[in-house]
């Protein structure tokens, strides 16, 4: 689940694992480890604890010599997280050295069977099987390593990206994938030869080459020094690679000045949007243009309802853009906790539509419950930021969201741009289904173009939250209210502040404290209420009387010159005036910059909170 480096060619790996091991940080992991065979042939595994400085410092004395070599971050599923259970992990006779992203399934039965064996195993993770069993292959088949990678896992039940290296064989890198990300970075070393970079994804490639392989599931790919690169699959059948161009850039990867990931994206976020619409919002014709639906307009002009799958926090903007598609199309949809939807038999027509909303593309729960869907004959659409990733790939057509790769472990600038996307969704649909008047339609697209500039303005107008949020340190807990649009905004706002600052925090649609919540305020509790001058304005400012009539402290988001909220409020955000559907877009900034500066106030490691992980690739 966490992140794998490899390289093999003529330049000294240890330097361009450690510095991937870096790139690959914002991913969140537990601990850190390398393999490495010197010009001697020995092969070397070296793993900490804790963070890469760590490992590196561990390191220092020892020799870190060589050309070929694997490193990991793990971020631990089976076994604590400590120096024995970290990657890589040594086969019995010391000979392969291995690491793992994933989960390994039926590990318990390999074990047990490897164990009779007479295999004697070091740590507790599901990982170690692995590389114990392509050694049990190599003997019991006499056959290399490849064949013996092919044959273990053919036994392998679950999730796996591996790379192994072989100290008798230190010409020859392999790994394989299912279900867990994993791509070929393909370069030039000064002979001419290729040499081979691996990534868990394109971050630890980016600055040696752009010219990657993505690996399928079930592939398996042998890199040879002499620049050779084979791959099959699990039954041996050659495949043909398909060599494509990153569009990523390294100063992408950067922290620009800014002290966080988390606070550099909070800040990229009006230009983000400002490329995510280019070209598909057009002002001067009154015209939304999404190739991905263009190309396969009928299916959405038949469907009888549209399904959402996402989890964390695109389920939250899969939530708004249920609220946007309904009101524009008038068509059905029904947004879903894809860990719940992929066990629960649902019911899926060949005539759904089913839409994967992912930043990473890659969390396995969103694709396993699109392959299910995928198996009922729905047609498939992914909205996701990171370009191949497998959603985007496992999907019929879809939408980028082009914000740019989001480092931070709290998801930000890729909220927005999904919201944005799927509103551009919407308006692509209520297009051609003519559910909006012209009059409408121009000034919903109209509108839109404006919100980056709105961004912009709420941005330099809320910079001052870092003045008080020292104040909200020492609560315990925190509620978070909205209506309509923006009840899925209140939810995001506390899964904001619990993951960074771990302050615990819940979002309630604000009519339904009188249901049980509001049994929790009193004079401690801080409840931050999203109050626009628009839609449902009364009924929230009612919602807050009944708060500050139990004493609770109101933190309200209101729109510019709105006086009346902000007189009943300890503390206010300010936002500019927007259409309902398009506040969340602007409310949720303030929401962001508070739990980022509460959590900076308390110490917390914003960008690789505790026990989280940037991209959930197992379930
Ligand atoms: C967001 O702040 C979270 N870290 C998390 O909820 C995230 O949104 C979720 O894991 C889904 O990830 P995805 O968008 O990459 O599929
Ligand atoms: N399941 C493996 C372990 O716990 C791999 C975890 C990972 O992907 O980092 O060691």
């Amino acid at each position: 689940m966490c992140g794998i480096v490899g390289y093999i060619g003529t330049q000294e790996a240890y330097p361009i694992l450690i510095k991937g091991l870096h790139r690959l940080e914002y991913r969140g992991y537990d601990s850190a480890g390398i393999a490495l065979i010197n010009g001697k042939g020995t092969l070397s595994v070296y793993k900490e604890k804790g963070k890469v400085s760590a490992l590196e410092a561990s390191v220092a004395e020892s020799d870190t010599s060589g050309t070929i070599g694997i490193a990991h971050t793990r971020w631990a599923t089976h076994g604590e997280p400590n120096a024995t259970n970290a990657h890589p992990h040594y086969s019995q006779s010391k000979n392969l050295a291995l690491v793992h992203n994933g989960i390994i399934e039926n590990y318990k039965s390999l074990r047990t069977m490897l164990e009779k064996n007479g295999i004697t195993f070091c740590s507790d993770t599901d990982t170690e099987v692995l590389v114990q069993l392509v050694e049990y292959m190599q003997h019991s088949h006499n056959c290399d390593l490849f064949t013996a990678v092919q044959l273990a896992l053919k036994n392998v039940i679950g999730a796996y990206a591996i790379a192994i290296i072989e100290k008798t064989h230190p010409d020859r890198l392999v790994c394989a994938r299912k279900g867990s990300p994993l791509i070929i970075g393909v370069g030039k070393s000064d002979n001419g030869r290729a040499e081979f970079y691996l990534g868990s994804d394109a971050t630890p490639i980016v600055e040696y080459t752009k010219q990657v392989i993505y690996l399928n599931d079930e592939e398996i790919a042998s890199m040879d020094r002499s620049g050779k690169l084979e791959i099959t699959n699990l039954s041996n059948v050659k495949q043909t690679p398909q060599l494509v161009t990153l569009q990523l850039d390294l100063d992408q990867l950067e922290k620009g000045g800014f002290p966080h990931f988390m606070l550099k994206e909070i800040w990229e976020q009006p230009n983000a949007l400002r490329t995510c619409i280019r070209g598909r919002l057009n002002v001067v014709e009154k015209d939304v243009l999404l190739s991905g639906i263009i190309d396969h307009k009928e299916k959405f002009l038949n469907c009888k309802r549209i399904i959402i799958c996402a989890c964390g926090t695109s389920w939250h903007s899969a939530l708004i853009g249920k609220y946007f598609i309904e009101e524009a199309c008038q068509l059905p949809v029904e947004v879903e906790y894809a860990s719940e939807f992929r066990y629960r038999n649902p019911v899926i027509h060949p005539d759904d539509v089913v839409i994967a909303v992912s930043q990473s593309g890659e969390t396995a729960d969103t694709l396993a419950a699109i392959q299910l869907a995928k198996e009922h004959g729905a047609f498939l659409y992914g909205i996701c930021n990171v370009i191949g990733s497998s959603i985007a790939r496992a999907t019929d057509s879809g939408t980028y969201l082009h914000v740019g790769p989001e480092i931070g472990v709290a998801s930000t600038k890729a909220f927005t741009g999904q919201v944005i996307t799927l509103c551009l969704l919407g308006l692509a649909i209520a297009k051609e289904k003519k559910t909006l008047s012209d009059e409408m339609f121009h000034m919903l697209v109209d509108e839109l173009q404006q919100i980056p500039d709105k961004m912009q303005w709420t941005l330099e107008n809320n910079k001052h939250i870092d003045q008080f949020a020292q104040m909200f340190t020492y609560c315990k807990n925190f509620i978070y209210l909205g209506r309509g649009y923006n009840y899925p905004v209140a939810l995001e706002g506390a899964l904001k502040l619990k993951e960074i600052s771990y302050i615990h925090a819940e979002g309630y649609p604000a009519a339904e404290m009188k249901h049980g919540p509001i049994a929790l305020v009193d004079e401690e509790m801080p409840v931050v209420v999203i109050a626009p001058k628009r839609g449902m304005y009364d009924k929230v400012v009612s919602n807050i009387q009944e708060i500050k009539s139990r004493k609770g402290k109101i933190i309200s988001v209101v729109t510019k010159g709105d006086s009346v909220v902000r007189g009943m409020s300890d503390y206010s955000f300010v936002i500019p005036d927007t259409r309902d559907c398009y506040v969340p877009l602007l409310a949720v900034i303030p929401l962001q910059l508070l739990s980022y500066y509460v959590a900076v106030a308390k110490g917390r490691n914003v960008d690789q909170p505790r026990n989280l992980a940037k991209s959930v690739t197992v379930e």
